[in-house]
């Protein structure tokens, strides 16, 4: 029997968030062991023992329901960032934050600016919500942010901006952002996913954006995740920094208990290993320039990389070289979903890791040129 009943009439057309493949999916599939994920942008040194340590210690509560809005960590973000906790909110992965945005604040019909190549969770989950989305064509392969202002209008309810981006590694400085943010109407957001910041923060001109802008621009909102340098992605935990009338509308809207108890524990602990943060950026920058200079010399164009990955342009599809890569226990990301279709995403790993992938890649690549 099938059913007659519909979904809103936005959700249509869309097509859900592709993930990285899980290593058990391909150890279950192919019978393989030792499969190396390099297809997410997550930690290869794991989290940091602090935060571990206190995910242990507080399993025993897990009979309890969390504090629900996350006051402990909260808090220790406020301390951390120097600024009010009233303008923190914590979210269950920063995609959370991406949602409330969308849910708060986009009515339908109302615009949104995304770049080209953008992180593509931001156009489906405003497009959810009936936004229109304008898409602005990037300028090598990086958010053209003068031409994204001059197309904010008042019909504009949020630019979005990830910086660095993903899937592309490229970033705006903080005078392109400043200007960005001048130029559009006090009555849009700017949203700046800086999913990615620690691995950019040394790179020359990427902003401080807290507090620095965020002190200037009350239509400015900051997220940032425990998933990528503090390498905590299976815990779930993101967090916004706005001006706190707007971080109130989003407290009223997130679920209650968004963010288990354990998970608040580890990241208040994580955000005190400063040294592992350290070590966790000086792996992925030191990484990502010898992974891009090894690829390059394969005859392969790699994009600058302001993450911990790098992105890569194919001869042939990018599917195909997951594919034959996947048989070698690695585990990549093509670019299918973003219209790039001879294009991949390779998560820096340790270094062993990445000798592996050079090596399995020098042998897809040799039949892969030749195929028709
Ligand atoms: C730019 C960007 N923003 C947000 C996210 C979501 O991260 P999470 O929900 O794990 O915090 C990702 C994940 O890869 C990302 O690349």
């Amino acid at each position: 029997m099938t059913t007659t009943i519909q979904p809103r009439r936005f959700l249509r057309g869309l097509t859900p968030y592709i993930p990285g493949k899980a290593i058990a999916a391909v150890e279950r599939e192919l019978g393989l062991k030792a499969v190396v994920k390099l297809a997410s942008n997550e930690n290869p040194l794991g989290p940091s023992p602090k935060a571990m340590a206190a995910l242990r210690r507080s399993l025993a509560d897990c009979p309890l329901y969390p504090e629900s809005s996350s006051p402990e960590l909260r808090d220790a973000l406020a301390r951390f960032h120097k600024v009010d906790p009233a303008s923190v909110i914590v979210g269950n992965g920063s995609d959370e934050i991406i949602r409330l945005l969308c849910e708060a604040f986009v009515e339908q019909d109302d615009e949104i600016i995304v770049s080209q190549y953008a992180f593509i969770r931001f156009k489906q989950q405003a497009a959810m919500m009936g936004g229109k989305v304008i898409e602005v064509p990037m300028v090598d392969w990086t958010h053209d942010l003068r031409t994204m202002a001059k197309t904010a209008s008042l019909r504009t309810k949020i630019v979005f901006v990830a910086n660095p981006n993903n899937p592309t590694g490229t970033y705006n400085t903080e005078d392109e952002i400043a200007e960005l943010l001048g130029a559009v109407p006090f009555s849009t957001l700017v949203v700046l996913d800086e999913a990615y910041h620690h691995f950019a923060a040394a790179l020359p001109g990427f902003p401080r954006t807290v507090p620095r802008l965020l002190e200037r621009h009350p239509n400015l909102v900051a997220i940032r995740t425990f998933s990528k340098a503090y390498g905590l992605a299976g815990l779930r935990v993101g967090y916004g920094l706005a001006d706190p009338e707007l971080v109130g509308w989003l407290d009223r809207i997130r679920m209650p208990f968004n963010v288990n108890l354990p998970a608040q524990r580890a990241c208040v602990e994580a955000l005190k290993d400063s040294a592992f943060v350290k070590r966790s950026v000086a792996l992925a920058s030191n990484g990502r320039e010898s992974l891009a200079r090894e690829i390059r010399a394969l005859g392969l164009e790699v994009l600058d990389s302001a993450g911990n990955f790098v992105f890569v342009h194919l001869p042939v599809p990018g599917r195909q070289v997951f594919h034959a890569l996947l048989k070698h226990g690695i585990i990549i990301r093509p670019m299918d979903e973003y219209g790039l279709v001879k294009s991949v995403r390779i998560t820096v790993g340790t270094p062993a890791q990445n000798r592996r992938l050079l090596d399995a890649l020098r042998r897809v690549l040799g039949p892969a040129r030749n195929a028709p």
